[in-house]
């Protein structure tokens, strides 16, 4: 039988879990049996919320406010998730969020939100984290690794998109910092993988499902004609940060209904 609480005694900081994908990996990772830690900036109550629903399941949540770009911020998150539960074990760096615009109309300011967030507070978090796990030793009966990062990407970290140029070069940024993290720690037993989502049903993208117009113009990017939901996420993380995927180390791993999948070639070409 497949182990219902995989990551039992194990503790999670997800990042951005106040909405979206953040909340369904962090409502994920606790019915998996993690005590999680929810970081948010603006959204107190949807952080609370997931917290109440990880508390209901009968594992341990609290909530911090934590700006990822900001190292003091990251550093005291990662000092008070140690007070509180002896250590952290796994980190979901998902804070991310988009500054659209042509980019001939980009101003710096756009571009430097967009990758301190998605970018820089992925380096900050990971490294916390890195840390964490080195200062704390492994813990054979709890996991096969010393610890797990997922770094949060996106299709786009491969597809180009225009008038996005920022949100697209901080996810180029973010897979090889995955990969240079996952080569440089791999001895030591720390698992780095990224999830790429493509459309999934969230804030970040609502104007692109949210009318019946726009949902099918979406639904042509997506072979397999299906908006993706949080918990499709959810499921995956919990998947990457449990033992069963023990050999998977330096992976991407695309959840996108084939977004990735070249669909224009589908009647073309
Ligand atoms: C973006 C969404 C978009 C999706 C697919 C995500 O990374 O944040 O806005 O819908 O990629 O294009």
């Amino acid at each position: 039988m497949q182990n219902s609480r995989p990551l039992a005694n194990q503790t999670a900081i997800v990042t951005g879990a106040s909405s979206g994908i953040g909340k369904a990996c962090a409502i994920a990772l606790g019915a998996a049996g993690a005590n999680v830690v929810l970081d948010f900036v603006g959204d107190a109550a949807g952080a609370e919320e997931a917290a109440a629903q990880i508390r209901l399941a009968g594992r341990q949540a609290i909530t911090v406010l934590c700006d990822v770009s900001q190292e003091d911020q990251v550093v005291a998150m990662f000092q008070k998730t140690v007070a509180t539960f002896g250590t952290v074990d796994i980190l979901i760096n998902n804070a991310g969020l988009q500054k659209d615009s042509p980019f001939v109309d980009m101003t710096v300011a756009q571009w430097d939100l967009v990758l301190n967030v998605n970018l820089k507070g992925q380096f900050l978090c990971a490294r916390e984290a890195i840390r964490e796990f080195i200062r704390r030793g492994s813990r054979p009966d709890v996991s096969v690794a010393l610890g797990k990062i997922i770094c949060m990407s996106s299709v786009h970290e491969i597809i180009p998109w225009a008038g996005h140029a920022n949100y697209a070069a901080s996810k180029g940024g973010v897979d090889l910092l995955m990969k240079s993290i996952a080569q440089e720690h791999g001895h030591l037993k720390i698992r780095v993988n990224s999830i790429a989502p493509g459309a999934i049903k969230t804030p970040i993208n609502h104007d692109a499902w949210a009318t019946p117009t726009a949902e099918q113009n979406l639904l042509k990017l997506i072979p397999y004609k299906r908006i993706g939901v949080p918990e499709d996420i959810g499921k995956l993380a919990v998947f990457l940060c449990s033992d069963d995927s023990d050999y998977i180390h330096g992976e991407t791993i695309f959840i996108d209904g084939g977004m990735a999948l070249y669909p224009g070639f589908e009647d073309n070409g």
